[in-house]
Order: structure tokens, then C-alpha cells, then sequence
């Protein structure tokens, strides 16, 4: 793939001194990321400096994504549409911070273009993580099969991953998109509000909810308990109860 972007005239800066900074990555020795586990810690630079990762969470959610390469077209709009949405993200208390696997000059060239096709102008609005070494990428599994066995040998590209990690630093949720598919922008923002309406209120989603709709009782909430939290309550079926929340 790398190769085809290459003959596809996609510029690729810093690809070639990357292979030269492979660390070693042992598939066994690799975290095994859970919903619920503690999101692996790092050091790394950005587009906007140094930053240990937990630190840089703090008291926040975040959102980990990553991006196959810079000056690729699929990652320059998700990443324009994500900086355009910060305001929605803060309102939510969540920090952005993307990765592509080459170096901050690389990225911040590449941001001159994103302000320009994508935030028609507008300041980009998050940090990009420099993972030169792909050191994150390993740590997170942010790779095809095929790519995690060539990761020594040649470069390689992450997958677009989504890691939703909150203010303990457990991830809550993890997507895994293909580097052909673009990540939905509606969805992200979706997810942080079910997780965190599910952390408030103690309630489940149905399909497709969005903020506003019905929500459901837990199972492992008896009719009583129910009633006593939530008030009304529509009972569809014994295990299916709509409330408002
Ligand atoms: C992209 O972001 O456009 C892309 C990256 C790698 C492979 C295919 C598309």
C-alpha cells in the first residue's frame, strides 16, 4: 500500500529515515487492550510539544485516533471534520489527539493543508502524535495482520483506530476502521454521549439513540427500582423498559 501511494504521487516525507528507527516489536510482550483496561501510558512528541499521555489526559476523556499516513486524502478530511467539531468534543469534556506514523515537520506542513482544504482557513485544533518509531501504534494495535508482521522490515501504516478513553484513563471504547473507510464523524460524537449518559444516569442505549431519545433500564434493575429512579416507564417486554433520562 505504502508503495502505491508512493507511485500515486502521495507525498510520504518522512517514510524513508523511519526505517531506520524500528524498535523491536514482540507480539507477545504487546498490551492486550480490553474495554476497562488502563490505557497504556507514553511519551511522545506532538504537533503541539512533548507530552506524557496521561498528563496531557488529565481530568478529561480523550479520544486516541489514528491516521495510516500523513498527505493521505481520506485522513485530511476526517481530521479537518474532527477540528471543525472541537467545540462539540469540549462541550463534552473530551481532548482530541490524533497519530500518523511520521514526524511533527511532516505533520505540520501537512496541517497548512488541512486549514486549507478542509477548515476553510480556521485554525486545526488538536495535537498530532509524531509515532515515527511506531511505538504507539504497537502499543495500541494499530496495525493489519499483514502490516504487524512486515512492521520490522518495511513501513508501514496504521489502521484508522478510535480509543475512548476516560477521565481514569480506561478505554471505554475501541473502533477499528480499514485505511480505506473514513471514520463518521455523528458516530464518535454519539458514542461519547451514550458512554457518558450511560455513566450519569446508570441506563443503556438503544439502536441508534441519540441525545434526547428514550433510553433503556437495565435488566439488572427490578420493576421496583425501577420505578423509584426513573419514574415512569414504558414496558415493552419484561427485558425491554424505555424511560427518559
Ligand atoms: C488515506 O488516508 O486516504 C489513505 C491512507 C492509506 C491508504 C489508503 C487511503
Amino acid at each position: 500500500m505504502f508503495k502505491q501511494l508512493i507511485r500515486s504521487g502521495v507525498r510520504t516525507p518522512a517514510a524513508a529515515p523511519r526505517l531506520a528507527r524500528f524498535i523491536s516489536f514482540d507480539a507477545a510482550k504487546q498490551p492486550r487492550i480490553r474495554l476497562g483496561s488502563e490505557a497504556p501510558n507514553f511519551d511522545v512528541d506532538t504537533t503541539e510539544g512533548k507530552i506524557n499521555f496521561h498528563n496531557w489526559i488529565g481530568d478529561k476523556w480523550a479520544i486516541l485516533f489514528s491516521h495510516p499516513a500523513d498527505f493521505t486524502p481520506v485522513c485530511t478530511t476526517e481530521l479537518g471534520a474532527f477540528s471543525k467539531l472541537k467545540p462539540e468534543f469540549d462541550k463534552r469534556g473530551v481532548k482530541l489527539i490524533g497519530l500518523s506514523t511520521e514526524g511533527v515537520p511532516s505533520h505540520k506542513e501537512w496541517i497548512k493543508d488541512i486549514e486549507e482544504v478542509v477548515t476553510n482557513g480556521a485554525k486545526f485544533e488538536f495535537p498530532i502524535i509524531a509515532d515515527e518509531k511506531l511505538e504507539v501504534s504497537y502499543l495500541y494495535d494499530m496495525l493489519t495482520e499483514a502490516d504487524f508482521q512486515q512492521i520490522a522490515k518495511k513501513p508501514v501504516f496504521t489502521v484508522r483506530s478510535v480509543f475512548v478513553i476516560d477521565p481514569a484513563k480506561k478505554v471505554r471504547l475501541i473502533m477499528t476502521y480499514p485505511a480505506s473507510t473514513g471514520r463518521n464523524t455523528a458516530e464518535v460524537l454519539r458514542v461519547v454521549d451514550a458512554l457518558q449518559k450511560a455513566d450519569a444516569k446508570s441506563i443503556a442505549t438503544p439502536v441508534n439513540w441519540t441525545e434526547g431519545e428514550d433510553v433503556i433500564i437495565p435488566p439488572t434493575v427490578s420493576d421496583e427500582a425501577a420505578k423509584e429512579k426513573f419514574g415512569d416507564f414504558n414496558k415493552v417486554k419484561p427485558y425491554l423498559r424505555f424511560t427518559k433520562a
